[in-house]
């Protein structure tokens, strides 16, 4: 993007998909959670020492907020606490698949997962996608032929699709890593707001997974906690002890420590709860400026995923879009492999500083569309 626009008080970002900020709620939730943090630790004690899976405490809340999703919940023993969903990413892929093997994900995917493939120097192995998600046929052939060593799935609100896998899809992929021996990598980054998705996909495969519940899509972007379900116990400990010090995977013991006060003391649902109304909010105006369009979204998802007519290339269209002030993404930026992208572009609904930003965003994109 030109630095030029972007430095434009008037320019609206609308290709990220940050959660919609909740000042009214959030301020004073983490400005008491920082001063209870204050008020139990001697600040000494708390950031004295590296806590490598994150402390006792900070497991047991971590545990309590992936038990949202989860049909029960963890053994704090069995929880990674890290400083977000990439670092985590970044370690398991490191030593989950590593140099010269291969991760098999969604043709269309979180786009960060080519920027690892390419450091970590590991090949990507796009299955092809229907609404719901990977195809399972497709997604078998693929481990038969080139016996990826993991899976990454994003089986709820998948980004940029927001595709949801069902119970019996999600059964069926679990199947097909359990038969080759594939690890699981299931980023569930986006199943906070919806209240009634399915079970995530490690259920059905636990000893294979590795369950990701980040905060930054839930709580507030910039939050850097992510909490992570190993398969066991014995594995987390073996995979993040300190002689693996190959990143920095742990939070900052006061980040760590606010966050879970927020999930003691109830905030963390609160902000949640707020999130979840600003969302539903801008998503009715989505539904009522862009009625009749062909797009994909949910009143509780942070994204829009719009196609376009084939007389109005993406690449045209983000063009026409930017020139007027408004920038969203492609469908490209998330095409992995060598996959042939719809014409399609994203935005998200959280970028924008509050709702008229967003309502003059969305008036643009609408004009655009509808011209
Ligand atoms: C699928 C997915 N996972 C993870 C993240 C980022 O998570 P974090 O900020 O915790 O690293 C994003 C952000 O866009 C995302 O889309």
């Amino acid at each position: 993007m030109n630095a030029s626009l972007q430095s434009n008080a008037l320019f609206l970002n609308m290709s990220g998909n940050l959660p919609p900020k909740v000042p009214h709620v959030f301020n004073d939730a983490y400005r008491g959670a920082v001063g209870g943090v204050l008020a139990d630790f001697e600040p000494n004690d708390l950031i004295g020492a590296h806590q490598f899976r994150g402390s006792e405490r900070d497991r047991c809340a971590g545990a309590r907020f992936v038990a949202r999703r989860l049909s029960e919940m963890p053994a704090p023993d069995r929880i990674v606490v890290a400083n977000g969903t990439q670092s985590i990413l970044l370690m398991l892929l490191a030593s989950l698949v590593g140099r010269g093997r291969r991760l098999a994900l969604e043709s269309l995917s979180y786009p960060t997962l080519r920027s690892f493939a390419d450091h970590l120097g590991f090949d990507l192995s796009p299955v092809p996608m229907d609404e719901e998600g990977a195809l399972p046929d497709a997604f078998e052939a693929i481990c038969r032929a080139d016996r990826p060593a993991a899976y990454y799935a994003m089986p709820t609100l998948q980004n940029p699709t927001t595709g949801i896998m069902s119970v019996v899809r999600r059964q069926a992929i679990a199947e097909i890593c359990r038969r080759y021996g594939i690890a699981i990598i299931e980023d569930d980054i986006y199943s906070l707001l919806p209240r009634d998705m399915p079970l995530p996909l490690s259920t059905f495969a636990p000893e294979l997974s590795w369950y990701i519940l980040g905060t930054a899509k839930s709580l507030a972007a910039a939050l850097k906690v992510a909490y992570v379900v190993a398969p066991t116990a014995a594995a987390a400990a073996e995979r993040f002890w300190p002689g693996v010090r190959a990143t920095y995977w742990m939070c900052a013991p006061m980040n760590g420590s606010v966050v879970s006060k927020l999930i003691e003391i109830g905030h963390a649902d609160r902000i949640i709860e707020a999130v979840r109304a600003e969302t539903r909010a801008r998503q009715a105006i989505v539904a009522e400026r862009l009625a009749g369009a062909d797009l994909r979204t949910r009143p509780d998802c942070l994204h829009v995923w719009l196609s376009l007519p084939d007389s109005r290339p993406a690449s045209d269209f983000v063009s026409e879009l930017r020139a007027l002030g408004v920038e969203v993404s492609t469908s490209s930026t998330y095409a992995m492999g060598d996959t042939r992208p719809p014409n399609a572009i994203r935005f998200g609904m959280g970028t924008p500083r509050d709702r008229a930003d967003f309502e003059r965003g969305l008036n643009t994109i609408t004009k655009v569309y509808f011209k």
